[in-house]
């Protein structure tokens, strides 16, 4: 078991020990072949390729690292059953951050350092991916985020890439949305206000919102890991929206929801891709009923392509894969397809031919990598119902 992952909640054990099992992570596997030899380094021979991971398989936000690290495995055994990458094996190691951005970096560093993989998955959160691609950066070391949105991430670099659109886009789908699909003028803006991604999708969406005639009438702030939002939602209550936009993740919108809800504040609340997990209306309940967020994919909207991963995904974690597990799936098998394409597999060469990935036909859409390593594809707008998630719209870029 690898130092890195600590057990925080009893819920998260079994998610963690699927982890742990998956990964076969630093000293697990016993064959003690010299992992750190030659040639499992970045310009190694014929031994396996090792590819790293990183992501918070702990923590607030505990279901993003564990349901993306499910969708990189079954690309990583669908390839590896396949043949491999140029006839070699590749071999995951994946890292848990707990959430944190020191220990992305400390992840990111170890895995480069001391496992020299050729190449990083991750991370989800924008704010962690950030820091995390500077060291992947500066090391010449390709970093590809399966769903950080905001558009800073891959301006660190050029060996940093993502296969997932980005938050002006995002935000003006929800802007959209809520003022020409629900006909609303008056929206608050309820904002993470020390998170990148949660501070970008905001002003993306007042811009559009205010550029489509509507009126921002409240934008407040709160800081993750708060619980108490009575403060913010009274004041919100006063300016008399008609719904409240909150780009934040699901354990913060989970409360928020309930809060506003027991404030008489009856109006939905709109959202984005970090509402995606199963916690959200765990923790939010009925609050939530009737309320919208943007997402990467609606399984109900599957693709042949989607249909494959969505069975091979309930019949190994007997649920509905998520966009996040949907998007560690393609991240993966982008840069496993640019590792095929390579000449050799370094760090340079593997950019180079992730820079050249064009229609490339992923679970969440055709991806096609555009001159700043980002992926330009429709989201898709969901409502929540009695705890599920009902497809409503795709909108196009
Ligand atoms: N887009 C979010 C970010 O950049 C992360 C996220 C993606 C969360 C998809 C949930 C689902 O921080």
């Amino acid at each position: 078991m690898s130092a890195n992952i600590r057990f925080k909640s009893p819920v998260l054990v079994l998610a963690a020990v699927v982890f742990a099992i998956g990964c076969k992570d630093r000293g697990g596997d016993g064959g003690g072949d010299g992992r750190h030899s030659k040639n499992h380094g970045p310009r190694g021979g014929d031994g396996e390729i090792l590819v790293g991971e990183y992501g918070s398989m702990t923590g607030s936000t505990a279901t993003f690292g564990v349901e993306t690290h499910n969708g990189i495995q079954i690309a990583v055994d669908e390839t590896n059953e396949a043949g491999g990458v140029k006839g070699r094996k590749l071999r995951l190691i994946s890292l848990d951050d707990q959430g944190k951005s020191d220990e992305a970096v400390t992840t990111v560093t170890r895995l480069i350092d001391l496992d020299h993989v050729v190449a990083v998955l991750g991370e989800v959160a924008s704010s962690r991916s950030k820091v995390g691609a500077r060291v992947c950066q500066r090391k010449r070391v390709p970093m590809v985020t399966p769903s950080s949105t905001n558009p800073e991430v891959t301006k660190v670099g050029d060996y940093i890439f993502r296969v997932c659109f980005i938050d002006p886009f995002q935000g003006l789908v929800m802007a959209k949305f809520a003022r020409t699909n629900l006909g609303l003028t008056k929206v608050a803006i309820l904002r993470d206000v020390r998170n990148d991604y949660s501070v970008g999708l905001a002003d993306a969406f007042k811009e559009a919102f205010g550029r489509l005639g509507g009126t921002v009438v409240s934008d407040l702030s709160y800081n993750e890991g708060d619980t108490d939002f009575s403060a913010q939602l009274t004041t919100i209550k006063t300016a008399g929206p008609q719904a409240i936009f909150v780009p934040g993740y699901y354990t913060e919108v989970g409360n928020i929801a309930v809060q506003s809800k027991r404030l008489g504040l009856d109006v939905p609340l709109l959202g984005g891709d970090g509402w995606d997990s199963p916690q959200l209306v765990e923790i939010g309940g009925e609050a939530l009923n009737g309320s919208y967020f943007s997402n990467h994919y609606s399984a109900e909207r599957a693709t042949p392509t989607a249909q494959r991963f969505i069975d091979e995904y309930r019949r190994r974690y007997h649920e509905t894969p998520s966009g996040l597990a949907a998007l560690g799936y393609d991240a993966a098998k982008i840069l496993f397809d640019a590792m095929g394409r390579a000449t050799t597999i370094d760090g340079p060469t593997i950019r180079d031919a992730l820079a050249s990935t064009r229609g490339f036909d992923g679970v969440t859409g055709n991806i096609t990598i555009d001159a700043g390593r980002n992926a330009v594809k429709p989201a898709v707008v969901l409502k929540i119902e009695g705890g599920k998630y009902e497809y409503v719209a795709t909108i196009e870029p």
